[in-house]
């Protein structure tokens, strides 16, 4: 049958051995397998999800709950996945044997994979207890219930044996979706189970290069503006990176050492700017993350770009967003993220939602809304910028948790 494991638990530990043995060339080799086909990785579609409903205005409000979750968080806690944004991007997995098929939000700000907020979660004969509850606050939801070991299936012939997931019997903030599939650090798995609280969880990242069913720690994501809704644009590359979703060169950037954003897909910008306005004057942490919808700078890198685009406003009681008069669009600048010392932009387009989509989104047609919003405090607190999904439509993300320290790549 399809979900059986494909490998013995024995051979998958002597190929992390060897892993680990040559994590010193670790990075040159990333860069030459990035040209390669050789290793196990598989890409799988992403759909990108629209959803309707009146929580549809909440993204902005829901951002940033997320953000001050994850600054008000001390050490590895489970952070934060945007439940209650207009735009996501989950993927289909199975769980079981024969599997159930559930549609599961892509989260790198997060580590816990669970079904249930939807879809039921049907159990079947590879469907194991661990004897543990397991409980996950996010910015603007949670989920509790049932911890068990079971079989996923990531796509076909792509099957983990003995993954760890949620089954949740009580959660808010899910609409739409079945659950989460988390791909941060490990470390964000701490005390999220009951009794066990101190027993981390191995990511299906961890259990994937374990069993043998990828070689290398690496997965990509590629996400694309929507041409339409449900749009399948995105992808999820499993144990390596595929060149088919870039051109030119990626350029690599160290996890932060800053904390809290070092806990997650942190990194330092060492400079913003808007056009000639400087946004963030000096290097800075902050966040990668697939699960946050919109671009967050701290309130004060924020009211920089705010001022200066003229007659620009924060739609503060309403939607949280910001709203440019329309004489102000043709005379918008780049938003330029610095990053290991290559500048990454974010055009006009990418910086104003569509106004096709205002409807979907729930807010008023007719008005320019931007995708930049601000996190609700203040810069200095070891978190000060999420790259989100707006920012990741225009550049390909690696996360690379290879060696001991984690790179995050940009293209
Ligand atoms: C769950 O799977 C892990 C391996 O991924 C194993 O160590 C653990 O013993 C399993 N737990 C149960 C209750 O089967
Ligand atoms: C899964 O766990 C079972 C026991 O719970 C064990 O017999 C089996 O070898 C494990 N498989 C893998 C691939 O870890
Ligand atoms: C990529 O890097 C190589 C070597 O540093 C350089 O020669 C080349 O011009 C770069 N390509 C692009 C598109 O930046
Ligand atoms: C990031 O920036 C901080 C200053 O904000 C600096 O201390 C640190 O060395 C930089 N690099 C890394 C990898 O954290
Ligand atoms: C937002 O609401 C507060 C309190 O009701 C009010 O004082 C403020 O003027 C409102 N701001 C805007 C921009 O509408
Ligand atoms: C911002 O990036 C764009 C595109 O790479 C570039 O053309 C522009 O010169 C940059 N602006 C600044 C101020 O660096």
């Amino acid at each position: 049958m399809d979900c059986r494991p494909h490998h013995s638990c024995k051979q998958a530990e002597t190929s992390l051995i060897v892993m680990r043995s040559f994590s010193a060339f670790l990075i040159a080799v990333i860069i030459t397998a990035s040209r390669s086909t050789s290793w196990a990785s598989v890409t799988i579609p992403l759909t990108k999800l629209e959803r309707a409903g009146s929580y549809l205005q909440g993204s902005a409000h829901a951002d940033r709950a997320r953000a001050s979750f994850l600054k008000t968080t001390s050490g590895p806690k489970t952070i934060p996945a945007t439940n209650l944004v207009y735009i996501q991007y989950t993927t289909s997995v199975g769980v079981g044997c024969p599997p159930t098929y559930y549609n599961l939000i892509v989260d790198t700000g997060s580590s816990n994979t669970f079904v249930g907020t939807g879809k039921k979660y049907v159990r079947t004969s590879t469907s194991v207890p661990t004897g543990q509850n397991v409980t996950v606050n996010y910015g603007s939801g949670f989920f509790s219930g049932i911890e068990y070991n079971d079989t996923v299936t990531l796509a076909a012939g792509f099957v983990i044996a003995n993954q760890s997931i949620g089954d949740a019997l009580k959660f808010a903030n899910f609409d739409g979706v079945d659950g989460i599939i988390g791909v941060g650090p490990v470390d964000l798995t701490q005390d999220t189970l009951f009794p066990d609280t101190d027993t981390l969880i191995p990511t299906i990242m961890d259990n994937a290069l374990k069993q043998g069913l990828i070689k290398q720690r690496i997965f990509g994501i590629s996400f694309a503006p929507a041409t339409t809704s449900n749009d399948t644009n995105g992808a999820i590359t499993y144990g390596g990176i595929d060149p088919a979703f870039y051109t030119g060169n990626i350029t690599y950037a160290p996890v932060t050492k800053i904390h809290p954003a070092a806990h997650y897909w942190g990194i330092n910008v060492t400079d913003v700017t808007y056009g000639t306005h400087t946004v963030i004057p000096r290097s800075t942490a902050g966040i990668v993350d697939a699960g946050t919808s919109l671009v967050v700078l701290a309130d004060d890198f924020f009211f920089r770009y705010l001022q200066a685009i003229p007659g620009a406003y924060l739609d503060v009681n309403n939607t949280g967003l910001i709203v440019i008069p329309p004489s102000s669009v043709a005379g918008m600048q780049p938003l330029n993220f610095t990053i290991n010392g290559r500048a990454f932009s974010m055009d006009t387009a990418a910086q104003l939602i569509p106004l096709n989509e205002n409807a979907i989104w729930g807010i008023e047609t007719g008005v320019q809304y931007g995708v930049i919003t601000n996190l609700g405090a203040d810069s200095g607190r070891g978190s000060d910028f999420i790259l989100g999904q707006k920012f990741m439509e225009k550049y390909y993300v690696v996360f690379d948790c290879q060696s001991q320290t984690r790179w995050l790549c940009v293209h």
